[in-house]
């Protein structure tokens, strides 16, 4: 009789990713008091777009609702051609479909990388919280890259090129990610600073993994390069609906081939997906046609919500800055910024609060409320007392809506937005100013 199911030990090296577990208990708490909470939480940890999912795309969806097919594992032609058409108008990249493969969501789709190719990973820290459990899932090598705030919290090309430099030893094959408008930081790189690092890689024959994610959420959007542009022979570029046009939950993102042996790395993509799961809904794909296509509406959505993305993340890093001891990066694109408490150690520490994670945890509790995402979960050191601030907390429908009728003229007026419309955030940094104030009693 079985009486103990034996797990793979690599399961217990990941835990339930913390933004969710936190997203989930403060979305149960909402809904235990039907949204009029006398004492709600400030979410400021999951980095979800509070923004509705595109008319074009919603009804794309109920019109393909009948095509039960399974479909080709790489994705039909249609939305591959349509994704190849979209990266040309965007980025300016030429790319053949033939090196486009669509997935459930960009998170499979860098699985998939990591598992496919060998040798070891190099994680820039503080990190989106995805990478390294998935690293760990699959038993892979990783090496963390400490990015500094001095530096904007980006890969400096002669560091790189000493830290390659001292990784050969290894006499594998390397993987650099760089995701590019960063998650927590919120800083984007500029094309120089892309083509300096891109030269470091080509001399170390070191692939790159560009997560570009949240590259239409660039607030000067003009300002963004795709790695596509600068190095497509060695960088995997992935990207997808879950940011820029809100529809996480349909699962469904794109990773462009590095055009370096391509047929293979296509088929060996295709092999893993047919695998492990058949295909993306196909539902799903031919909807995602609609928003990929040249689309004036999506033009104007994608204009309008990195607006409010902008507005809130430029209020909310500047308030976070005016609080005694905090330092906080003021965000490029995408929404969240990164929040140093590095100042307030000692202080933290006479409170029995001895490391980041513990500070995430007092800050969850009674009486602040206040979540956001620290320690471990972005590749901090114990000592390094950084969280990552998610700007996203207020019910994006209506501030677009808002926008759309009367969008701010004026800096007064973008303050005045940012108050109506994120009342939950408001009050976080009113809570944030009281826990200042307990740690100076
Ligand atoms: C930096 C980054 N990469 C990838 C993802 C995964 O996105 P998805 O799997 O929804 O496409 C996220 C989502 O939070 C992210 O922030």
């Amino acid at each position: 009789m079985i009486v103990d199911i034996k797990i793979d030990p690599r399961i217990d090296t990941i835990s339930m990713p913390e933004n969710l577990k936190v997203g989930l208990m403060i979305a149960n708490a909402r809904k235990a008091c039907n949204g009029k909470c006398d004492d709600d939480f400030a979410g400021f940890a999951f980095g979800q777009s509070p923004f509705h999912v595109p008319e074009s795309l919603a009804n794309a969806l109920a019109r393909n609702a009948n095509k039960g097919h399974y479909s080709e594992a790489e994705g039909i032609p249609e939305l591959r051609e349509a994704v190849a058409d979209f990266n040309k108008r965007h980025f300016r990249l030429n790319v053949d479909s033939s090196r486009i493969i669509i997935g459930p969501g960009t998170k499979d789709l860098i699985f998939t990388v990591f598992s496919m190719i060998s040798g070891s990973v190099i994680i820039p820290t503080p990190s989106w919280i995805g990478y390294y459990p998935q690293l760990k899932l699959l038993g892979k090598q990783y090496h963390p890259y400490k990015l500094r705030s001095k530096y904007d919290f980006k890969i400096q090309p002669d560091e790189l090129d000493d830290y390659l430099a001292k990784l050969a030893h290894e006499k594998t094959q390397h993987l650099l990610i760089i995701n590019n408008p960063h998650n927590p930081t919120g800083q984007v790189y500029s094309k120089e600073e892309l083509s300096e690092v891109v030269k470091v890689c080509r001399r170390h024959d070191t692939l790159i993994l560009a997560d570009e994610i949240y590259a239409l959420s660039t607030y000067n959007v003009e300002n963004f390069t795709s790695l596509g542009l600068l190095y497509p022979e060695g960088a995997f570029i992935t990207n997808g609906l879950s940011k820029d046009r809100s529809a996480g939950g349909y699962r469904l993102g794109s990773c462009i081939l590095p055009s370096c042996d391509s047929e293979k790395l296509f088929n060996d993509f295709s092999k893993i997906a047919a695998t492990v799961y058949t295909n993306v809904s196909t539902p799903t794909q031919y909807a995602a046609v609609e928003v990929y296509r040249t689309n004036e509406k999506i033009d104007e959505y994608l204009k309008i919500t990195r607006e409010i993305h902008r507005m809130m993340g430029w209020y909310f890093s500047k308030e976070f800055n005016k609080l005694e001891g905090v330092v906080a990066t003021k965000p490029k694109g995408g929404f969240y910024f990164y929040a140093d408490f590095n100042q307030l150690k000692e202080k933290l520490n006479k409170k029995g609060i001895m490391n980041s994670n513990e500070l995430g945890q007092f800050l969850l509790s009674h009486p602040y409320h206040v979540a956001m995402v620290t320690g471990d979960t972005l590749m901090l050191s114990p000592d390094d007392y950084g969280a990552r601030i998610a700007f996203v907390d207020y019910n994006g429908k209506e501030a677009f809506e808002r926008y759309k009728a009367n969008p701010p003229k004026s800096e007064y007026e973008e303050i005045e937005f940012v108050k109506n419309n994120a009342p939950m955030m408001i009050n976080g940094i009113d809570s944030l100013k009281a826990f200042i104030e307990f740690l100076e009693k």
